[in-house]
């Protein structure tokens, strides 16, 4: 296969594919064929560092030795199986992880995606409290099912779908780099849940059920809500009988330097947590956890969620192998090490180049957000677009990101297994993109100015 070969096929056989749709010039992209721990080779033998962990399902690497030999031996044993009967891996992933959730989210059930297990999360809540409503934040990203999590991502415009599911609303972000009150946090008082609770109050269409959020808003540019927000908003659930659903499909398991993106916040325990991503070690199997109360007053409803495939040995294999390797090989201690590495990288740029003006997130969910102006904060969107293109030419992948309109965020997602010299290799990469930019735009500046001067004279 040639990318000549590939373009016909895509322009023949695919869709969407137009250049305005969401993954339009996807045939510009590397073509994968190989991949291997944190690294990708396209059709060409060109290698490249994952610094997107796939769709951040390999962020305990690239074909982990480990996961590579469970699934191997279980698909000669049983690769699909009934989900109304039980079987061994199924019963081993539901202890396993219920071992190591925290008290008292120690039920779980399984479905395949992300999305899944969010339309699980929010049916398990809705059955639970009796109550419909859910709020979830205009920055945040909860799936792509054309009906509810689609809803749920106001992070994507929600007209561009068909139908918007009922009794779904946003509050603002607590996104502090950018305050949408232009407010200051700690003096703000985290006032932008005080005013979007007081609208939502007002705009409810029936009993709420739950508040859906992201312990750090990965696809709205890597928020990081700040210290105390997510009490808050438990508070804000316990007083309108909400349930606090939390989705950690970006940030559990590991990579946020704790187990769960949560427990970065004292006093916090949701109520429902939804896993996935890397959750299967590069399959797809997605978990909905909750506790024995809730689960019994959802179930009294009528409550149950469930796939084909959702409970299939060898997802769940895999999804109990990739826990073991988590805890085993303390990738969360090792995802904070890479927190510290690239941030501090980053601050050292910070001090020679206006470009870089926050860099926020943690372990391994890094958002660096790039502006023309500190002051003034405007977007760098292009810049980035360059920075992006140069890094893959010099074999470096990742994603941008940003707040609805905006893609001025490098979102940096290395598996937790990257080594020192892997995270240096890539800031190397960063640093070089960065100084063309800022020297390419210095050029600019000074071709303008002669002429300017020679007006003014
Ligand atoms: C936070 C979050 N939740 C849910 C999803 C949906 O997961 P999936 O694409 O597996 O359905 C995503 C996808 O990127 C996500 O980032």
């Amino acid at each position: 296969m040639n990318k000549a070969k590939a373009k016909q096929i895509v322009s023949r056989w695919m869709f969407p594919t137009e250049r305005s749709s969401y993954m339009g010039g996807i045939e510009e992209q590397p073509i994968l064929v190989k991949s291997k721990d944190r690294t990708v080779t396209d059709i060409n033998g060109k290698e490249y560092l994952d610094f997107q962990s796939g769709q951040m399902g390999a962020a305990i690497s690239h074909q982990h030795p480990r996961m590579v030999a469970i699934i191997e031996k279980t698909l000669k044993t049983m690769m699909h199986a009934s989900n109304v009967m039980l079987n061994i891996p199924r019963l081993r992933l539901h202890q396993r992880l219920g071992k190591l959730l925290p008290k008292p989210l120690q039920r779980s059930l399984f479905l395949v995606s992300g999305s899944d297990s969010i339309e699980g999360a929010i049916d398990l809540a809705r059955k639970a409290t009796g109550g419909i409503d859910v709020l979830g934040m205009h920055a945040g990203l909860h799936g792509s099912t054309s009906y509810l999590t689609r809803s749920l991502s106001f992070n994507w415009n929600r007209h561009r779908h068909s139908v918007v599911a009922p009794a779904t609303s946003a509050v603002l972000a607590p996104y502090c780099y950018r305050c949408p009150l232009k407010l200051k946090f700690p003096s703000c008082d985290i006032q932008c849940l005080t005013t979007s609770l007081e609208l939502a109050d007002a705009n409810f269409t029936s009993k709420p059920a739950a508040f859906i959020g992201e312990p750090i808003l990965s696809a709205g540019g890597v928020i990081v809500p700040p210290e105390g927000f997510y009490k808050r908003v438990q508070e804000a659930c316990h007083e309108r009988g909400m349930l606090l659903i939390l989705d950690e499909a970006q940030t559990g398991l590991g990579k946020t330097g704790k187990m769960f993106g949560f427990q970065h916040e004292e006093g916090v325990m949701p109520d429902i947590i939804a896993l996935s991503k890397h959750l299967g070690g590069g399959l797809p199997i997605s978990a909905v956890c909750t506790s024995t109360k809730i689960a019994q007053q959802a179930v009294k409803n009528g409550y149950f969620a469930t796939r084909s495939h959702a409970t299939d040995p060898l997802l769940c294999a895999a999804g109990e192998e990739s826990l073991n390797i988590i805890v085993d090989e303390n990738l969360a201690d090792r995802a904070a090490r890479i927190e510290k590495r690239i941030k501090g990288a980053f601050r050292k740029m910070a001090k020679e180049y206006e470009l870089i003006g926050d860099i926020r997130g943690r372990g391994v969910l890094l958002g660096i957000e790039l502006v023309n102006d500190r002051e003034k904060k405007t977007p760098a969107n292009s810049a980035l677009k360059q920075i992006a293109a140069y890094a893959l030419k010099k074999g470096l992948i990742f994603q941008t990101r940003g707040t609805r309109g905006l893609q001025n965020v490098i979102r940096l997602v290395p598996p937790m297994t990257s080594t020192d010299e892997e995270v240096d290799r890539a800031l190397s990469i960063l640093h070089d993109a960065i100084r063309n930019i800022v020297k390419g735009k210095a050029k600019k500046r000074r071709r303008k100015v002669p002429s300017a001067a020679k007006k003014g004279r």
